[in-house]
């Protein structure tokens, strides 16, 4: 039986949280409640008692003897918090531990799950943007909140996600096998800077979200991440050994002192193929005219890790805009890669800086694997599924 631990904070949309219980209960799941203090205002532990048969509890100087805080976290294989409020958001991003369900989720090593709802101003309040980007960095998966109707009597986004993608998320959280434990994984991800002069440089349009997606997917299989990342402003999870670059040289340097150590490297990055000839110490004057630009090959961070590749599951990338998968094959053996993952950029809505994508995976002679097309962190738990079966039939 599975066990899952929900934390229900102060909201209005506490009382779906009533609806939740009981759909995972007769799904077979026990459920131990928490309600903060401010939850209680809104729904009582009765209704909660009876849906779960369980004993709610509402304060950490209850029942000291069994220290309840340690011993929920202890038995459940997640914390659920849901709905979460902006309060209790801002509070986990801080280690801040005043009540019941502060100090169980600091005292957690299961996953979280966090489902948001309150006002859009909150939801958009930059404070509570930074809390989530810390929580989510940390690995804490967010359900995030849709666009509806507000209790506020206006439609906006902070109302709490349906309960289908919360359950989705649970199980997917629960479902995640530590399949990649006691593995090193290198990852390189995000773009390069090529510098013109001190204000200028040449790059391209990826924002690393890919490679980082795969990076935080590993940590939770249980791997070891070494992520080598290229400028963003994409916040790399916590969990990772991440070393910043800026040029596709300091990139390769990068890579290749931990590609010893990797078991499976993933090279995510967009590494720019050319840079300046000449790099100007101060910035360039602005004239009149046209002018040139003299241009040299950056070394191939790919073909690089492919030559010196012992016994490693090596995989690369290929953003294409055309004859996607036959340039992608010749990718795959011109630098020696196990697998190669296709991405069609020039598709509206797909690849660089958006939150979807469509990959396909291909590898050996004739190897071939859709995706689909998905959010970067769902596509990163698929292209893992699908790695670890690729490498376990070669
Ligand atoms: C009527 C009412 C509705 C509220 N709804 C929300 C909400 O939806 N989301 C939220 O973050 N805070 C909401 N709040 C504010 C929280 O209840 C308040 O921040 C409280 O301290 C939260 O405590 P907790 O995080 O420990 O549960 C609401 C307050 C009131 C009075």
């Amino acid at each position: 039986m599975r066990r899952i631990l929900l934390g229900v904070c102060g909201g209005i949309a506490a009382y779906k949280a009533a609806a939740l219980t009981s759909f995972l209960v007769q799904r077979g799941d026990r459920v131990d409640v928490i309600l903060t203090e401010g939850a209680q205002q809104f729904i009582g532990p009765l209704t909660f008692a009876s849906l779960t048969r369980n004993p709610v509890l509402t304060s950490l100087w209850d029942a000291p003897e069994t220290i309840p805080h340690i011993s929920l976290v202890r038995a459940a294989d997640v914390l659920a918090i849901v709905p979460a409020t902006a309060n209790l958001i801002a509070k986990l991003a801080r280690g801040v531990a005043d009540d019941l369900l502060t100090n169980a989720a600091l005292a957690a090593r299961i996953p979280i799950v966090v489902a948001p709802a309150m006002n859009d101003a909150m939801y958009e309040h930059p404070a509570t943007r930074e809390n989530l980007s810390v929580l989510e960095a940390r690995g804490v998966t967010i359900v995030e909140p849709g666009v509806g109707f507000l209790a506020e009597r206006e439609n906006g986004i902070g109302r709490l996600a349906e309960q289908d993608a919360i359950v989705a998320a649970i199980d997917g959280v629960l479902g995640r096998a530590r399949d990649l434990e006691g593995e090193r994984v290198l990852i390189t991800a995000g773009p390069t800077r090529e510098a013109i002069d001190p204000v200028r440089f040449l790059s391209n349009a990826s924002t690393g979200t890919m490679g980082i997606e795969l990076a935080r997917e590993a940590l939770a299989r249980g791997a070891e991440v070494d992520l080598v990342l290229g400028p963003t402003p994409v916040v790399p999870p916590q969990g990772a050994h991440t070393v910043r670059v800026t040029s596709a040289q300091e990139m390769h340097d990068a890579a290749l002192s931990r590609f010893g150590e990797a078991d499976i490297a993933i090279a995510a990055a967009a590494v720019a193929d050319w840079r300046p000839v000449e790099t100007f110490a101060q910035k360039v004057k602005k004239q009149d005219g046209t002018g040139s630009l003299e241009v040299v090959r950056t070394p191939d961070v790919l073909a690089a890790l492919g030559e010196r590749k012992d016994g490693a599951f090596l995989v690369g990338f290929a953003a294409e805009t055309e004859a996607l998968e036959q340039n992608a094959r010749a990718k795959l053996r011109a630098k020696h890669l196990d697998t190669i993952a296709v991405n069609d950029v020039s598709r509206e809505g797909s690849g660089f800086g958006t939150g979807e994508n469509e990959l396909v995976l291909l590898w050996g002679e004739a190897g071939r694997r859709p995706l689909g097309r998905a959010s970067k962190r769902e596509l990163a738990r698929r292209m893992w599924n699908a790695l670890l079966e690729i490498r376990s039939a070669r």
